[in-house]
């Protein structure tokens, strides 16, 4: 059976389309890129409003079906954006009507760690699942994922984003960043900020704006904000690492692409004896196939959502969401 998964929590229109046996056999995006500032809400709905039928027609092309050879739909209720998750819902809403299949509404984190397991192999792993919006510590525990720790303010990607914008380099920040940061010459003190498992961004965001107008380097403070907050995101997943007692890492969300993390979790992993797992960099960022993917898992173990049960949840968290499939098989 086809799944035809709809991505729209934020900025980035996504369409898949993946078999129940996990085979992926589409992923069509389109970003909406602001000439400048950040991501209006209602300018993102109507994103999604115009890309959704263009994407899911080239989705269907690339997979080589009819649009009627799709069983199942799947959307991301959240968390997110109102309008641009409403829009997302009303899509798959009449999708799933006139096609008179099935709908499932979808929570878009897990949709990240369970593509990063499809993608990876990763079993039962400790998730770090870093994006625009988000920056948690993951893992399985008692028929749910479990937060250990989280960014108690901003998220790592939103911070990077925003140093990047005030700074004049564009949105996303991310790739920028990466690509200065591999030009510095030297380290910037910056704060450090993690209690237990969980970490604060925007004190390191706010001394690297001031130090920026004090006329330090840019590539210099690229290269400083780069290793002082993926240093934080290691230590708390090595923390996490030892009191779960997994034996595996997974990095997942838009922030995974980063070399320079995946290097410094690699490296964290190899002296723990711990296998790591990175996705493929087309299945880190928001992307269709996550999403119809986790629509094939929650379908076949909870079965359809009426209509009406469609609603989306803005502030949908990991935590809420029961995880049946990986009581099956967790480890
Ligand atoms: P979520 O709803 O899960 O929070 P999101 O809307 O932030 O997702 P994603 O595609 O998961 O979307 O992540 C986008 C983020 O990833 C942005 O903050 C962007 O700057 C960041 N990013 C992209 N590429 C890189 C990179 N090379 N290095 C660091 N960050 C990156
Ligand atoms: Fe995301």
């Amino acid at each position: 059976m086809l799944c035809l998964g709809i991505e729209g929590t934020a900025e980035k229109t996504g369409v898949g389309i993946v078999r129940d046996d996990g085979e992926i056999l589409a992923i069509k995006g389109k970003p909406l890129i602001p000439e400048k500032g950040g991501i209006h809400p209602r300018e993102a709905a109507e994103h999604h409003a115009r890309w959704i039928p263009v994407l899911v027609r080239e989705a269907c092309h690339d997979a080589g079906v009819e649009i009627d050879e799709i069983g199942l739909i799947s959307f991301s209720r959240g968390p997110g954006l109102g309008p641009a998750l409403r829009t997302v819902a009303t899509a798959a809403r009449t999708l799933a009507l006139s096609l008179r299949i099935p709908i499932v509404g979808v929570n878009h984190c897990i949709g990240h760690i369970e593509i990063g397991r499809l993608t990876t192999g990763a079993r039962d792993p400790v998730s770090l699942y870093v994006s625009g919006g988000n920056t948690q510590v993951i893992a399985f525990n008692q028929g749910r994922y479990r937060v250990f720790g989280e960014t108690l303010d901003i998220a790592v990607g939103n911070m990077v984003d925003q140093f990047a914008r005030e700074s004049g380099l564009g949105h996303p920040g991310g790739p920028v960043i990466e690509r200065l940061a591999r030009e510095s010459s030297g380290y910037i003190e910056l704060p450090y900020s993690v209690k237990g498992m969980d970490l604060s961004f925007s004190g390191l965001l706010t001394a690297a704006l001031r130090k920026l107008e004090a006329g330090a380097g840019l590539e210099d403070l690229a290269y400083s904000l780069q290793e002082t907050a993926f240093s934080m995101l290691v230590e708390v997943t090595e923390r996490a690492l030892a009191y779960t007692e997994k034996n595996e890492v997974l990095l997942c969300g838009g922030v995974a692409v980063n070399g320079r993390l995946r290097e410094m979790m690699e490296t964290m992993c190899s002296e723990h004896y711990v296998d790591f797992h990175m996705p493929p960099p087309e299945y880190c960022g928001d992307n269709g196939a996550m999403i119809a993917w986790l629509g094939h898992l929650v379908y076949r173990h909870s079965g359809p959502d009426s209509i009406r049960d469609t609603g989306v949840i803005q502030r949908y968290r990991t935590d809420e969401v029961d995880v049946p499939w990986m009581s099956e098989s967790p480890g």
